[in-house]
C-alpha cells in the first residue's frame, strides 16, 4: 500500500504531484486509477463542457474499430503511443482476440499507465509496455521493447489522442513514419478548435494546470500529420464518424470534436 489515498496501484517513486491526462481520461471513462486532483480537473472540464466524457468514450470506440480495421488489412503488430491506463478494449485484447500472435508495444510517459499495463501483461509474451516520452523517438525506436516488432514488416502505428499534447508534432510523427515499412498504417485522433464542443478556451486553460497542456490544431495542420501516408476512406473525419459500426447514428462533428483518420504508408 502507498500512502497516497491508500491505494496500491501507484508505482513507487512516481511523481503524482500534478494531475495527468492519463488519469483524467481514466476517470472520464469510468475507471478507478485516478486521484482526487485528477477527478477535480475532470469535473471542472465537465462543468465547462458536459459532453467531454462522451467525446472520450467515442474516442475509445474509434480506437477499437481502427485496430479491427488494421487487422482486416493484415496488420499483426502495433505500436501504441500514448497508450494510457488500460481500460475496456485494450489494443492487445482486440488484436489477440483475432490473432493470438499479434504483437503490441505500449508506450506512455505516465507511470500509473505503464505500471498498470505491465501488471496486465505479465503473462503475455506478445505484448509489452514501457515508460518513455514518445517525443524521444530515438529512445522509443531503439528500445528493447520495440524489438518485439519486426520493423521490416507493416506496423499499425497508433497516436490516439496523443498529438494535441505535443507542442511540436510533425517532426515526431514523421520520425515514426520514416522508421516504418511501406504498407504500415497510421491512426490518430486529435483535438481541434474547428468544432464547437471543445473550443471553449477554458478547456485548454484548465489543462494547463496539469502535466499535459493541450495544443488544438486546425484541419490543415492535422492533415499535414499524414504526410507520406495515403488516407483511407472516409479521409479525415471525426472519431464517431470514421467507419462507424453498422447501426451507429451519425454524430454531428460539432459535438464529436476530435479529428480522426487512418493513413497507409506509401
Ligand atoms: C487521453 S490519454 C489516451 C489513451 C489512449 N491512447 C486512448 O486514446 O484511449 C493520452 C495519453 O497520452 C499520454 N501522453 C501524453 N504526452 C505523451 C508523451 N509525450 N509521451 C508519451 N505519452 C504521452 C498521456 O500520459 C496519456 O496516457
Amino acid at each position: 500500500m502507498t500512502d497516497q489515498e491508500g491505494v496500491d496501484w501507484i508505482p513507487p517513486g512516481a511523481d503524482l504531484s500534478r494531475p495527468s491526462a492519463a488519469r483524467i481520461y481514466d476517470y472520464l471513462l469510468g475507471g478507478a486509477h485516478n486521484l482526487a486532483a485528477d477527478r477535480a480537473v475532470a469535473q471542472k472540464l465537465e462543468a465547462i463542457q458536459p459532453q467531454v466524457a462522451s467525446v472520450a468514450r467515442r474516442n475509445r470506440a474509434f480506437l477499437r474499430r481502427v485496430v479491427r480495421f488494421m487487422l482486416e488489412q493484415g496488420i499483426r503488430q502495433f505500436l501504441d503511443l500514448g497508450s494510457g491506463i488500460p481500460t475496456v478494449g485494450n489494443v492487445h485484447e482486440v488484436a489477440q482476440a483475432v490473432d493470438p500472435h499479434s504483437k503490441v508495444v505500449y508506450v506512455d510517459y505516465e507511470p500509473v499507465a505503464v505500471a498498470h499495463s505491465l501488471m496486465l501483461l505479465k503473462d503475455n509474451p506478445n505484448a509489452v509496455a514501457f515508460e518513455a516520452d514518445a517525443t524521444d523517438t530515438e529512445a522509443v525506436l531503439g528500445s528493447e521493447a520495440v524489438k518485439l516488432l519486426d520493423l521490416g514488416e507493416p506496423v499499425g502505428l497508433l497516436a490516439i489522442t496523443l498529438g494535441h499534447y505535443l507542442p511540436e508534432v510533425r517532426g515526431v510523427f514523421g520520425a515514426y513514419r520514416d522508421a516504418l515499412a511501406p504498407g504500415s498504417h497510421f491512426a490518430l485522433t486529435h483535438l481541434t478548435n474547428d468544432f464547437a464542443v471543445l473550443r471553449d478556451p477554458k478547456i485548454a486553460e484548465t489543462m494547463r494546470s496539469t502535466q499535459d497542456s493541450i495544443y488544438p490544431r486546425s484541419r490543415d495542420e492535422v492533415l499535414a500529420l499524414f504526410d507520406g501516408f495515403e488516407l483511407v476512406e472516409p479521409g479525415l473525419t471525426t472519431s464517431a464518424n470514421w467507419r462507424p459500426d453498422r447501426l451507429a447514428a451519425v454524430v454531428d462533428p460539432e459535438e464529436d470534436g476530435l479529428y480522426a483518420g487512418v493513413g497507409v504508408k506509401l
